[in-house]
């Protein structure tokens, strides 16, 4: 296996984090690593706000506590909030699709970067996408119409790194090589 696959197959929802803080360091790093992901005419379409404060982490936790799930995510010691911004195409491509066509493909290879970089440093992370959007606007002092990727929650993982079956469609039902 390649080193990359192993760290693809390592990377996994946490949704269990110790009370270890996050250190700022690693932190930047995984920002570093979203900074270098690829993107629709290089647009870049991606802003990030990093909560490492306590209570800014726990109310940030609270906006995730929505319509019923995410409960677990109030022990997250970090979080990186994914914000989509206006993306500049070329003007050859802007004339044949809407600005924001290829932004959330973007934002999802920013944000899946972010989270193998945390899983390098030995860090956990669970992706977010279902969280209160007007009361995030306040608690981050965005604009009311801020459009979001997703929240993603940071930490040391609680329990010793499990191995947990990962259920994805089989490689043949996904691919055809020809
Ligand atoms: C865009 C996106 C949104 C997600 N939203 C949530 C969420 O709100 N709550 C949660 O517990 N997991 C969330 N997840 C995690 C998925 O449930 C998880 O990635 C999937 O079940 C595969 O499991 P794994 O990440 O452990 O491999 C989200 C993942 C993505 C990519």
């Amino acid at each position: 296996m390649s080193d990359f696959l192993e760290l693809a197959a390592k990377r996994y929802s946490c949704r269990n984090f110790s009370d270890r803080p996050v250190e700022r360091e690693k932190l930047v790093k995984m920002i570093e690593a979203a900074r270098l992901a690829p993107s629709g005419c290089n647009a870049q379409p991606w802003k990030f706000v990093v909560v490492d404060d306590p209570k800014l982490a726990l109310e940030v936790a609270e906006t995730t506590k929505h319509l019923g799930v995410n409960e677990y995510l109030t022990k997250a010691k970090a979080f990186v909030v994914v914000l989509e911004d206006h993306a500049v195409l070329m003007p050859k491509v802007a004339k044949m699709i809407d600005s924001q066509y290829f932004a959330k493909g973007d934002l999802g290879g920013a944000a899946l970067s972010i989270c193998l970089e945390a899983e390098s440093l030995g860090l956990g992370t669970c992706m977010a996408g279902l969280f209160d959007r007007p009361k995030l606007c306040q608690l981050l002092d965005l604009p009311a119409d801020q459009r979001f990727f997703v929240v993603i929650a940071v930490g040391y993982p609680a329990n010793e790194r499990e191995e947990r079956p990962k259920p994805r469609k089989k490689l043949e039902d996904i691919a055809r090589f020809i």
